[in-house]
């Protein structure tokens, strides 16, 4: 195992910190080992059955080989890569990215060590459009990555309708097939139907495994490999990981123990949790573990198929930025929330605070200090506070931010999302809610099928003048 290994700190959540009205006591977390213990055997029984290969992605060197031949063959000639994809298909993508490379990696070739990446993950026509205007005479030199699973994803199928236009306006049909790779279902799917009939570049969406648990896989590996992400790391940070998360003692299994806290304080009026990384680094990783959470635990009924509505709401917050637009309501609103605060301890660039001018007397405290000292000291301030306010805070410490590292906190919080949807005794892996909304958009836009669905909704889209103020 390498050195650096990531850590969760949960001290100050406990009832010698904050209290026994907001904290947890030793005899409920006693308790709380004693729940959640049968069912680290548990997830590993069904891991072992294959019921949840997302577990088993970390070990699949048939699927970093294959992202590394493609990529071994594209990246000389390729300037620009352009991510097409939603929710699990795109938020890895951009988190991998914004967690791994530099902040000017597009702008300063210096700083870059792939194509410059681009991940639309929305159907803005003035984005889209800005950006084609741009790659316009640069599309032979653009690699388009379709990611997308089902393939009927309305926004990934439009944007990739658009996109395959253009190829074949300015390229032809030949061209237009060298600049598109597609990740789709290996066997199934409108995309997979597209890419086989056109013979596109291909890579795979692994059975069995859903988009937000899909960032390890190909869907994730191709944009970060052309970008200079080291794969391998990567992997090995999560395989690590996996070690660690399989572990039958409660108290050394980080997930486990994770999950297990989150599953309290939601039973104890903290509905809501809040992730607030202290480095810029992480702060996608935050959009990531939003949609990771909501989709997987928000449900109405539970595997008995009772009624439950349950589903801690994720909020992502940054440091030190949100201080000054949230924490006054995080600290005397309603007492409702988890945090998690993200933690770096050694930044790989620092900077060092500036001499004070002699007009400014009162700002010498900061000359000669690292920003990150600061960075981190506002971090344990905001703590402070809010401890001071009996509010429950956990910490992920990472030692320094590297792929090793982003590979552990990717594998630890898809674990522990499997944890708490079976303490919440939820399905953790099916998103029933979002179809409506998907078949409305069908029905809005016209589809054969959705006639009977686009009259029932045109009363509820109808704008009623009477009352518009
Ligand atoms: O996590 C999920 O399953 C979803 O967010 C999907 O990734 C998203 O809806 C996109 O689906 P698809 O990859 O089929 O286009």
């Amino acid at each position: 195992m390498l050195q650096s290994q990531i850590k969760l700190y949960y001290k100050n959540v406990t009832a010698e910190i904050i209290g026994e009205e907001n904290g947890i006591t030793p005899e409920q977390l006693k308790s709380l080992s004693e729940k959640t213990s049968p069912l680290i055997g548990k997830l590993n029984e069904e891991r072992k059955a294959g019921k949840t290969p997302y577990r088993d992605l970390p070990f699949n060197k048939g699927i970093s080989q294959k992202v590394k031949q493609l990529v071994d063959g594209l990246k000389a000639g390729c300037e620009n890569l352009v991510v097409l994809g939603i929710g699990g298909s795109a938020l890895g993508n951009i988190a991998l990215q914004t967690a791994l490379n530099p902040y000017m990696y597009n702008l300063d070739d210096a700083q870059r060590t792939g194509p410059r990446l681009f991940v639309f993950d929305n159907i803005d026509p003035a984005q889209l459009a800005s950006f084609l205007d741009w790659v316009g005479d640069k599309l032979d030199k653009t690699i388009f990555n379709v990611i997308s699973k089902s393939g009927r994803t309305a926004e990934t199928a439009s944007e990739f309708l658009i996109v395959r236009k253009l190829l074949l306006d300015k390229l032809g049909p030949a061209g237009c097939k060298e600049q598109i790779v597609a990740t789709t279902d290996a066997n199934e799917g409108t995309l997979r139907t597209i890419t086989d009939d056109a013979g596109y570049r291909c890579l795979e969406v692994p059975d069995g495994v859903g988009g937000r648990f899909s960032v390890l896989s190909a869907v994730g590996l191709f944009s970060a490999a052309m970008c200079g992400i080291d794969i391998d790391s990567l992997l090995a940070g999560a395989s690590d990981m996996d070690a660690r998360v399989s572990s039958e003692d409660f108290y050394k299994n980080p997930a486990a123990i994770n999950a297990a806290l989150n599953y309290h304080f939601y039973n104890h009026g903290k509905k809501i949790s809040v992730m607030m990384p202290y480095s810029f680094h992480l702060k996608d990783l935050a959009d990531w573990y939003r949609q990771l959470w909501a989709e997987s635990l928000g449900k109405a009924k539970d595997l008995a198929d009772n009624e439950v509505h349950i589903g801690p709401t994720p909020i992502k917050a940054l440091g030190a930025t949100d201080q000054h637009s949230q924490v006054q309501l995080y600290r005397e609103g309603p007492n409702d929330k988890l945090f998690t605060f993200l933690q770096v301890d050694n930044f790989d660039k620092n900077l060092t605070i500036g001499p004070v001018p002699d007009s400014a007397p009162e700002l010498q405290y900061l000359a000669g200090a690292e920003l990150s000292t600061l960075l981190n000291n506002e971090k344990k301030a905001t703590e402070y506070a809010l401890l001071a306010d009996k509010r429950p805070c956990l910490t992920v410490v990472f030692d320094r931010v590297n792929a090793y590292t982003i590979g552990q906190f990717i594998y630890l919080y898809e674990v522990t999302t499997s944890f708490a949807g079976a303490l919440f005794g939820i399905n953790t892996y099916d998103q029933p809610a979002v179809e409506l909304g998907k078949e409305a958009t069908f029905a809005l836009m016209g589809k054969a099928g959705y006639e009977k669905l686009a009259q029932q909704i045109q009363p509820l889209t109808e704008v009623d003048g009477d009352f518009l103020v």
